[in-house]
């Protein structure tokens, strides 16, 4: 089968299309014919070799996480899937014409491959950084960097929780931010004071790792009510760094629920061919991704 693979670490030239041998689904786990796979900023991280300490990898690497697409194989104790159906979730080595997955949920009907491979870790990571900020209902929660694949989930899930929300973003994307339900405004020279005058902040996201997270801790008064994805350095102003996944399983439930409901809708910003994976590695790293880029096999 052909598979992205890299092997050596570096830019996104060392990103090769390659025959490989097929994978198969070990006990617990599911194979798919690939459709769409979700292109991650932390795939190129395990690209240029970022995040060897939390991840081990082993070279030559495949590439990707997310992925949507058709079951193929169904491994040992497996319940509730069969071959044939359309899926979406997370595994490994994803940009390719068959991947494992390790958490999967059936796609809702009418919702395409192309979109539902953007779903899985974006919505995991929303959740999560929603859950550990703990803002309420009825609170305001400002989001740094909300026009993105997180950004876009985020304030969507916060809408249907009657969270108001206050989210940064390029000018391009104010629009964008507003038809997602958020009062925008844009980062750049004199945002505090714009945030300022949009009202109280109670919670705040770290979502683009753009060095504010001492004007966020200024925003919210307290660093407990701030949370980033993005900055290592958080924890040197007392703010949490939020690095560990929840429940891929329970995330792709919420955001089968959500998408039922039309309460979340991630677009996708663009597609490419699997001989175009390092150019939407170079589009994803110019780090101005509305919603989501995606793989198509
Ligand atoms: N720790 C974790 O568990 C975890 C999980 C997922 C993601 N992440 C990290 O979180 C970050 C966001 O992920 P993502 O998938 O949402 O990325 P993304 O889709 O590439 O979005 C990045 C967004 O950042 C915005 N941005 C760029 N410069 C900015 C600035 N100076 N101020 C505010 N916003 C700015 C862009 O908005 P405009 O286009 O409007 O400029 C863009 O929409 C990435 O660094 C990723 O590696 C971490």
């Amino acid at each position: 089968m052909r598979k992205v693979s890299f092997a050596e670490f570096g830019g996104p030239d060392v990103l090769q299309l390659i025959d490989a041998e097929e994978p198969h689904a070990g006990p617990g786990r599911i194979r798919i014919a690939v459709r769409a796979a979700g292109v991650n900023p932390v795939d190129w991280r395990v690209r240029e070799g970022q995040v060897l300490g939390a991840h081990p990898i082993e070279l030559p690497s495949g590439v990707g996480l997310d992925a949507a697409g058709v079951v193929d194989e169904v491994g040992e104790g497996v319940t509730g899937v069969e071959v044939g159906d359309r899926v979406f979730g997370e595994g490994s080595s994803t940009y390719a014409e068959f991947a494992v997955l390790g958490a999967w949920a059936r796609m809702p009907e009418g919702l395409s491959f192309e979109e539902a491979a953007g779903y899985p870790s974006v919505v995991e990571t929303a959740l999560r950084v929603i859950r550990e900020v703990g803002v309420r209902p009825g609170q305001t929660l400002l989001v740094s960097g909300a026009s993105g694949g997180v950004g876009s989930a985020v304030l969507q899930i916060a809408r249907d929780r009657g969270i108001r929300v206050i989210g940064t973003a390029g000018a391009a994307n104010q629009e964008y931010l507003r038809d997602l339900g958020a009062v925008a405004t844009t980062y750049g020279e004199g945002w505090v004071e714009r945030v300022r005058r949009l009202g109280e902040v109670d919670a705040a996201l770290d979502l683009a790792g753009s060095g504010v997270i001492r004007e966020l801790v200024e925003l919210t008064g307290a660093p407990e009510k701030v949370v980033s994805i993005a900055d290592l350095g958080a924890p040197e102003f007392g703010v949490r760094f939020s690095g560990v996944a929840g429940s891929v399983p329970v995330a792709l439930a919420e955001a089968v629920d959500l998408i039922v409901r039309g309460k979340l809708h991630i677009p996708v910003e663009k597609s490419y061919a699997l001989t175009e994976a390092a150019a939407a590695h170079v589009d994803s790293q110019a780090g101005h991704t509305r919603g989501r880029r995606v793989v198509v096999i």
